[in-house]
């Protein structure tokens, strides 16, 4: 039995931030929430979050996850007063628990696996995640023996010059024989630089205690300030992509696209240069996004291109065309093979199949069959001031160019609408709609008097009715 426990509750004060550290976004996920990801390998019984710093805004974060219990450090007086409030929570606990700090975002679930075997192998006391760091300046110094059995953990502020040298660091990933931790956290003392209860000193008391070496010491590097959020971004970016690349996905020029963990690709789709992926994203095999398109939260089918656009909240089915220049948002869904062009943009808006906007378009609110044709600059209007109204249009039914269609109004099906209408009222299936100003013609007409009406030369090119 394994209960896991986050360490949420400090503040984080070299990020200068409002937000806790721990909910800082790392490609799409917060900090805590890759660390609870992680942790699931072990198949907890408990998941455990210590929280203080603004905790309301940390439990309201993760209240989709299920199975998380919080505990409140009301005070953060260090790591191990943070695991002293789990002295209630884990009461007459049995098994074994596993410590993670909220800050360490990109451990290997295959890490704490081997963590844990190890602790569970040897029959240990406690284990311990260690790492040679190339500049372990910072944090704690692991001392062991040639067996790897633990002879002293020492913080950087309290180490020696001597001990400065070490390289080899407390990751702050721990594994405790519950019963065993529970009885020496009542002894922790702050009696140090900082005047915290340490849980390192916890450790100390322990035996045996043994030290396991991440594989790679960048699994285990700590978020601090935003300059290691970065860091951290780019790790885990080429993880990503990497796993990608393997899986049967192109990327060109990998450098120049981002994409969050929570995207899914299938094989043979085609990622071009500068293009983002983000969120709850899901490409279909086939498909070509970019370059420079963003891409978030949206599901794009089989085939599809995307270029030079933007895509939210929205579903496009296979084969449709998306841009150049085309913005979908606000849960638009569009059908197979549509063609959605140069400045288009689309907001809450439903397409069937083989429907086309090709130019300068707004379609917001509305609700459009198969086939149909919206012409350069057709507008749907519908906003009044204070509410927004639906506009549908039927099967096969084409728009004019410049046409403003004045929501709520309904077109049916086949229906043709003149250039530059203003469309106000249900249009019947099977019929053209003209809604605008008749052009009128008169021929022989002069302007006369245009020096009277202030024009200083009314024989210049500019004169319409006398044109060069
Ligand atoms: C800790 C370890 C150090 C290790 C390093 C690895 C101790 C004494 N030292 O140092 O050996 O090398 O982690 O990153 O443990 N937290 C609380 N409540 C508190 C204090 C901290 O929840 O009262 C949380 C923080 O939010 C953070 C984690 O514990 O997620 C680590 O705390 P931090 O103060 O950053 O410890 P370090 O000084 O980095
Ligand atoms: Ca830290």
């Amino acid at each position: 039995m394994v209960a896991v426990a986050v360490l949420a509750a400090g503040r984080g004060t070299r990020m200068k931030s409002n937000l806790p550290k721990v909910l800082h976004s790392l490609g799409g996920r917060s900090l805590v929430e890759w660390v609870l990801n992680s942790a699931s390998a072990v198949e907890p019984t408990h998941r455990l979050v210590i929280v203080g710093y603004r905790s309301d805004m940390v439990r309201t974060s993760l209240q989709s996850l299920p199975d998380v219990e919080f505990v409140e450090q009301a005070e953060q007086l260090g790591t191990g007063h943070a695991i002293q409030q789990l002295l209630g929570p884990l009461e007459g606990f049995e098994g074994d628990l596993l410590v993670l700090n909220g800050d360490v975002p990109l451990l290997r679930p295959q890490t704490l696996q081997t963590l844990l075997k190890t602790h569970q192998d040897h029959g240990n006391a406690a284990t311990i995640l260690t790492a040679q760091l190339p500049d372990p300046r910072g944090y704690g110094r692991v001392f062991c023996n040639g067996q790897n059995q633990l002879k002293q953990i020492v913080e950087d502020r309290d180490c020696t010059p001597a001990q400065k040298q070490n390289r080899r660091i407390n990751a702050g990933i721990y594994c405790f024989r519950w019963a065993d931790l529970a009885r020496v956290l009542p002894q922790l003392k702050a009696d140090n630089d900082q005047q915290e209860y340490y849980l390192t000193d916890a450790v100390n008391y322990l035996s045996p205690v043994m030290a396991v070496d991440a594989e790679d010491y960048q699994e285990i590097l700590g978020i601090n300030d935003r300059k290691q959020l970065a860091a951290a971004y780019e790790v885990m970016q080429t993880r990503i992509k990497d796993y990608w690349m393997a899986t049967g996905v192109t990327l060109i020029d990998p450098d120049s696209i981002t994409i969050d963990d929570t995207v899914q690709l299938e094989p043979d789709v085609i990622i071009e240069p500068q293009t983002h992926l983000r969120g709850q994203t899901v490409v279909r095999a086939g498909s070509r996004i970019g370059p420079g398109s963003l891409v978030e939260n949206s599901e794009l089918a089989e085939g599809v291109t995307v270029l030079y656009s933007v895509v939210s909240d929205s579903t496009v089915g296979a084969g449709t065309r998306v841009g150049p220049y085309a913005h979908l948002r606000g849960h638009s869904s569009l059908g197979q093979g549509c063609r959605i062009g140069n400045f288009v943009e689309l907001k809450k808006a439903t397409l069937g199949d083989r429907t086309n906007a090709a130019h300068l378009s707004y379609l917001g609110d509305a609700t459009l069959g198969d086939r149909v044709n919206i012409g350069a600059g057709t507008i749907t209007a519908n906003y009044d001031g204070v509410n927004k109204h639906r506009t549908v249009i039927g099967d096969r039914t084409k728009t004019g160019s410049n046409s403003v269609l004045v929501a709520p109004v309904t077109l049916g099906e086949d229906v043709t609408v003149a250039a530059g209408s203003v469309v106000t009222k249900d249009v019947p299936s099977d019929a053209l709609v003209v809604a605008r100003a008749k052009q009128i013609v008169k021929s022989g007409w002069r302007l006369k008097g245009a020096k009277a009406a202030g024009v200083e030369d009314p024989g210049s090119e500019a004169n319409p009715a006398n044109p060069a």
